[in-house]
């Protein structure tokens, strides 16, 4: 699927079109305050700042502008590294306050809701596929980035984000293991989530990263995501590169409240995981999940590969109108790693 070729036919048919976002490299031998400015030179200053106001203005409540913006200088020494250092870096190259760099990384903690797709085919390769769907499609669509992380000139790690948003909802290991995060509602997030930052708990998406950087397999990542105390609930989707290498972990703040493994042998070949615990069933005005399984059972375990789980993706309403990418990858083929804006509206 060539991006041009692509794009000309749904041009003529109409049909939905799907464009690359930027790929670039970070180099993580970079001082943490320096690392993006790189990336930043490929957009407009102006544009950024109004994006920060207006995700910052929508969708974190008053009442949190208020706590956290006096406090923000004490708040870094509740940041780990490198996350500190690299909002820091952001804040000072668009010239906005700490305060917004840290809100603009609790907003987009707050409200993702996704589909996430772990699957086997019949030779035992490991696929894994994510819708991540969020409000603003209009402005993340023009910020979504696929970044890597360089170390000593190798990718480290990879992963797709917004840009001036240091965590990952999405990510690789090169020939390790592939994660995706899915929010979990567990009410009051607000709340909730401060008071657990403050208790230096992780946000669920420095979590993804960290992990993507220390996990030096499938089984230790699982064990990382499943224990870490984290700052919001949310589900973990793991794909490793050996045969029944696929995980869901449910979240609870302090540990696992559940992992559901890929079972292969008893004909489990696939796991969906949308927003909704899988021993629950989903409401009836949000069945993404139903969908999705429908399409996957329709195409078969035989047939799975990176551009049939994209079509999975693509089917409606696992595919919406607030799906702002999707991403398709296999960490045993991390070149294949390919995210895809999505603009259907
Ligand atoms: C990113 O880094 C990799 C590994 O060092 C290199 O092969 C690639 O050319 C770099 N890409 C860009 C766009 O600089
Ligand atoms: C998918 O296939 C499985 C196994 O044949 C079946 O149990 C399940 O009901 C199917 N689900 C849907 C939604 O088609």
């Amino acid at each position: 699927m060539g991006c041009g070729p692509w794009a000309l036919l749904a041009l003529l048919c109409g049909v939905a079109a799907a464009v690359a976002p930027l790929r670039c490299n970070v180099s993580l031998d970079s001082p943490a305050e320096q690392r993006w400015l790189p990336v930043l030179r490929h957009f407009d200053p102006a544009f950024l700042r109004a994006a920060v106001a207006r995700v910052i203005d929508e969708s974190v409540p008053k009442w949190v502008h208020q706590v956290i913006r006096p406090i923000a200088a004490e708040l870094e020494q509740f940041m780990p590294q490198p996350f500190a250092g690299e909002i820091v870096g952001l804040c000072q190259a668009l010239g906005i306050s700490l305060g917004d760099g840290i809100l603009l990384n609790f907003a987009y903690e707050s409200t993702a809701f996704c589909t996430s797709i772990v699957a086997q085919d019949d030779k035992g390769n490991i696929y894994h596929g994510r819708n991540l769907d969020y409000d603003f499609v209009d402005i993340l669509s023009k910020i979504t980035v696929d970044v890597q992380f360089i170390k000593s000139g190798q990718v480290a790690y990879q992963g797709t984000t917004f840009l001036g948003y240091v965590g990952l909802w999405t990510g690789q290991r090169p020939h390790k293991f592939t994660i995706s995060g899915d929010e979990r509602d567990g009410g009051r997030w607000w709340e909730n989530a401060i008071a657990a930052f403050l208790n230096r708990n992780y946000p669920v998406s420095w979590l993804v990263r960290d992990t993507l950087s220390r996990a030096e397999d499938f089984q230790s990542a699982v064990l990382r995501l499943a224990g870490i105390p984290i700052i919001a609930e949310v589900y973990y989707i793991v794909g490793g590169v050996s045969p029944k290498e696929g995980m869901v972990i449910t979240r609870n703040r302090k540990g696992p409240a559940d992992l559901w493994p890929l079972d292969p042998l008893g004909g489990a070949w696939f796991r969906v995981e949308t927003n909704y615990d899988h021993w629950t069933t989903p409401p009836p005005f949000d069945d993404r999940r139903t969908a999705a399984i429908k399409a996957l059972n329709a195409t078969g375990q035989q047939n799975i590969n990176f551009d049939t789980l994209f079509k999975v993706l693509s089917v409606k309403p696992v595919l919406n109108i607030n799906t702002v990418y999707t991403t398709v990858m296999s960490a045993a083929f991390p070149f294949k790693y390919q995210t895809w804006i999505r603009t259907e509206q």
